[in-house]
């Protein structure tokens, strides 16, 4: 059956992949497609979208890509990067400024195709460098976006051409927290390109059991399964595929895993009925001494992703499984992340795609059935293979686990740009009447599909909570440097944070798992985990007046495909309770709560 279908062209933006899985959620086939392809390989689509990019249209860079897809008679709608070089090709212009990350409103002007239905205010999600400054002939204003009470409005935040068929918006529609944004994807999908919709999950299934019995032949699938949803739902298909007595798990217990949670894994694959040839290893010896030392968190990821392959590679001889192929629940986000499309930019390498595993990939000995799947798409799919739902609905966690929560420090300051960054970090907080103090480490985040390594901010003042993200926001917006806010839940303003010398230990990451279990067992008992994408328990080298080692920070946060998150608020009681259990363990002199939207920051630290 042919199935009519949209292209997305990939410019490196961390959400392109992002558009498809949202386009095939509407049961229309949706392909990426690179820049550089040749003209005729767009003829059969219904329609083109252009995604973001971590290049800047400003400078002119990227582009170069096949401009001749304008000379098509088939609809073309831009996304972020996408809206700018549509201004542009049509006679428009942009300019280098206007930044702007996470929620805004856009005020629609005036009638068009992309925002039928649409009410006059629409909450969209931003992450941008460059704007749209002018239109050309022909193309119009269709919205108008402001973040919060203090901006100036953007003008061009969409724009359009009807007789053209051309249209671009600065927002990302393809992101969960653009509330209407599917909405829009469906105007142009169905409304502009008139697509029929014969695209879906059953036929996923099919087709990629059959690609898989294809891809491992008469070999065997030997498959590292951390007991996340994502590892037991490939576990699941490639059993399907090739029968159970060609696929063996290895659970690796790293010891970086929470408290108790290599056991109630094992007991939980078992349970499954995929015991038989489930191997647990432990590997937290070698995993320790390959992080000795440690501190720079793109050093520690690949420390990890080593041990994995290492561990991998060990026991498979141990247990004399021959010819088989590695088995990995990668999903999407795990790539793009690390950099893995063309023109993507490496926010952090997952442990799943480090070099040693690509150079596998590049052999042809790794199977990933779930590569180009977002977690609610796993889930969905793992409901439909009949996996229980609350396996399904646990919250994610990392395969690096604790430790890319357990940040490491030289015990050198690292106070650069805080001359400039401390007073403009104090006078926003002081808008609001709150104090606020960068902190001398950094954190991973992302901004306009870059990677950054920023400043955390700890903030402290009563306010409620819808202020805090205002304030944050604002943070974000008018200072340069910053990726992060924390809420200070210690009892007072600190006056002086210094960082320790500290790496990855057993005794620290023992004071993590403890922190981490209240923090779970708390979410748990109040009622709060079900309604949480995940909450992270980060500890930080921290020093807070002198009276102890470390920080730790609450990170929870609502997603739904980890691409982008806001800030989940906790009831006042489990904060009191925690604020009591965390601060009484030892060793620990701080706790603060993480309100920062991704982006600009990213779920964890590192
Ligand atoms: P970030 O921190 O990039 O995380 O916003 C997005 C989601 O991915 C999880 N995460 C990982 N998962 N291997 C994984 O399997 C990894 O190396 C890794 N790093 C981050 C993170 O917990 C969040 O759900």
């Amino acid at each position: 059956m042919s199935h009519d279908a949209i292209a997305v062209v990939d410019f490196g933006g961390q959400y392109a992949h992002l558009i498809a899985t949202k386009i095939r959620r509407l049961h229309v086939l949706a392909e990426i497609r690179q820049p550089e392809d040749p003209t005729d390989a767009f003829r059969r689509y219904k329609g083109i979208i252009l995604s973001g990019s971590p290049s800047l249209a400003s400078f002119g860079e990227d582009s170069d890509y096949n401009k001749a897809i304008y000379d098509l008679d088939i609809p073309i709608f831009g996304f972020c990067f996408g809206h700018q070089e549509i201004a542009k090709r049509y006679g428009g212009t942009v300019a280098h400024g206007g930044r702007e990350w996470g929620p805004a409103d856009l005020r629609i002007v005036g009638e068009s195709a992309i925002f039928r239905g649409l009410g006059p205010v629409e909450r969209v999600w931003m992450s941008h460098f460059d704007s749209v400054t002018s239109v050309g002939p022909g193309f119009r204003e269709l919205g108008i976006t402001t973040l919060g009470d203090s901006s100036e409005p953007h003008r061009f935040a969409a724009i359009g051409h009807e007789g053209l068929r051309r249209w671009g918006v600065q927002f990302h529609p393809e992101v969960d927290d653009t509330v209407r944004g599917s909405e829009i994807i469906a105007n142009f999908v169905f409304g502009v390109c008139g697509c029929t919709p014969s695209w879906t999950m059953e036929r996923f299934v099919e087709e990629r059991v059959e690609r898989l019995r294809r891809q491992v032949g008469s070999r065997s699938v030997f498959l590292l399964a951390s007991g996340g949803v994502d590892s037991t739902v490939a576990a699941r298909l490639i059993g399907m595929a090739v029968g159970p007595g060609r696929l063996h798990l290895l659970h690796v217990d790293n010891g970086l895993m929470r408290k108790g949670e290599s056991r109630a894994v094992a007991d939980m694959l078992r349970g499954l009925g995929l015991g038989d040839r489930l191997h647990v290893a432990d590997a937290s010896d070698a995993f320790l001494a390959a992080l000795a030392g440690l501190v720079e968190p793109e050093a520690k990821r690949a420390a990890i992703g080593n041990a994995f392959v290492e561990a991998f590679e060990r026991e498979a001889r141990a247990l004399g499984i021959e010819a088989h192929l590695l088995g990995q629940g990668t999903i999407y986000p795990d790539t793009i992340e690390t950099g893995g499309t063309r023109r993507s930019d490496t926010i952090k390498t997952h442990h799943n795609r480090v070099p040693a595993i690509e150079a596998m990939m590049a052999q042809g000995r790794v199977v990933e059935p779930i590569a180009d799947l977002y977690k609610v798409e796993v889930r969905e799919l793992g409901e439909r293979l009949g996996i229980p739902r609350e396996l399904l609905w646990r919250h994610p966690f990392p395969g690096p686990g604790l430790g890319v929560r357990l940040l490491c420090s030289t015990g050198r300051e690292d106070r650069s740009g805080f001359e400039e960054i401390a007073p403009q970090v104090a006078a926003v907080a002081a808008r609001f009447g709150a104090s606020a103090l960068p902190l001398p480490i950094r954190s991973v985040g992302v901004k306009a599909d870059l990677r950054s390594y920023e400043h955390p901010v700890l903030v402290t003042g009563g306010l409620p909570w819808e202020r805090r993200l205002e304030l944050a926001a604002a943070l974000f917006r008018d200072v340069p440097g910053v990726n992060r806010c924390l809420w200070n839940l210690g009892p007072r303003a600190p006056e002086r944070i210094v960082p320790v010398a500290a790496t990855v230990t057993r005794a620290r990451l023992d004071v993590l798992r403890e922190a981490d279990h209240l923090v779970m067992d708390g979410l748990r008992r109040h009622g709060v985990h079900d309604r949480i994408w995940q909450c992270p328990t980060v500890l930080l080298p921290l020093e807070v007046d002198g009276a102890g080692r470390e920080f730790v920070v609450l990170r929870p946060v609502h997603s739904e495909r980890a691409m982008t998150a806001t800030p989940a608020e906790l009831p006042e009681a489990l904060l009191r309770e925690l604020r009591a259990q965390v601060l009484a363990l030892p060793g620990v002199s701080g706790l603060g709560l993480d309100v920062t939207t991704k982006p600009p920051g990213t779920i964890e630290w590192e």
